[in-house]
């Protein structure tokens, strides 16, 4: 069985929803690792979509950023198993994968360090691992899929202030959940012994914060980009219509005014 901490192990939901839908990496994972993983055949469906559809954007946003810069970096922090490397590599990127030192040792041993794949062990908490980062050329692309949620307000503060001073410029990109989906998580999650605990009701939040960050781009969950949405498959946005049609209008509070583009520390966040 492997032996992760309660929060660790959330990776393998999301690795799970990978193997789901189609990939192959994933798939090979789920297999090697010894871990009940019939504990999210239940709910496999709805969270392979939910999955699809964060995943896609993080995507969308690691492709524009490895158009501009080709040499940089793409900092995955909390990557637990992620295959975004396999997927998006443009054979002169840097990829590092931080995550807490029992999942960065499983993450290595899975998945070996190449010339330009690294992974590092540390905390979003601490800024320790800063440096082991910098080795790697900017700029910097730092993602935060599915991490931040599971900390305290004052611990993502905490985080964020730590990218912000560590990769002046760089630019971040994480997810917010409104504190409907926090206070009652579905699915997976109801199995698991790590639950959500940053509710943030405004993706501009963390601008009021003092750290230099600026809101650069924001989707709702259901509401893709159209880039993203196009790249969907039919399936999918088949279910992301009839979602719409459903979820009420209070649960989707994308920002009122546009967005700006362009701007140096930036924050782009997706939401349920
Ligand atoms: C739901 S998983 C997401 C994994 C991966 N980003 C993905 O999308 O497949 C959450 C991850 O955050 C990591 N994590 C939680 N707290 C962390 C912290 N303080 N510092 C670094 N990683 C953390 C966990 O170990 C886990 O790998």
């Amino acid at each position: 069985m492997a032996d992760l901490g309660a929060i660790q192990q959330t990776m393998f939901i999301t690795l799970h929803a990978r193997a789901t839908s189609g990939d192959a990496t994933a798939r090979r994972l789920v297999e090697a690792i010894d871990y009940d993983f019939g504990i999210f055949e239940r709910h496999a469906g709805l969270t392979a979509l939910f999955h699809v559809l964060r995943s896609s954007s993080y995507d969308a946003w690691t492709r524009d950023f490895l158009a501009e810069c080709p040499n940089g970096t793409v900092v995955e922090l909390g990557a637990g198993l992620t295959t975004r490397a396999d997927r998006l590599d443009n054979g002169t990127a840097s990829w590092v994968f931080v995550d807490l030192p029992d999942a960065a040792g499983l993450r290595r041993a899975l998945l070996p360090d190449g010339p330009r794949r690294r992974t590092v062990a540390g905390s979003v908490l601490s800024a320790d691992w800063v440096p082991a980062v910098l080795e790697s050329p900017g700029p910097y692309l730092l993602l935060a899929e599915g991490v931040l949620v599971y900390l305290e307000p004052g611990q993502v503060r905490a985080a964020l202030g730590h990218l912000a001073a560590g990769f002046p410029g760089g630019r971040v990109a994480l997810d917010t959940y409104g504190s409907w989906i926090v206070a009652r998580p579905r699915g997976p999650l109801q199995r698991m012994a790590a639950g959500l605990v940053w509710a943030c009701e405004d993706p501009r939040e963390p601008e009021g914060w003092g750290l230099g960050l600026t809101l650069r781009e924001s989707y709702a969950l259901s509401r893709p980009d159209r880039s993203v949405r196009r790249a969907l498959p039919r399936r999918t946005r088949a279910a992301l219509s009839a979602i719409n049609a459903f979820v009420p209008r209070r649960m989707v509070n994308t920002p009122r005014e546009p967005l700006r583009r362009g701007i140096d520390g930036c924050v782009a966040r997706e939401r349920a």
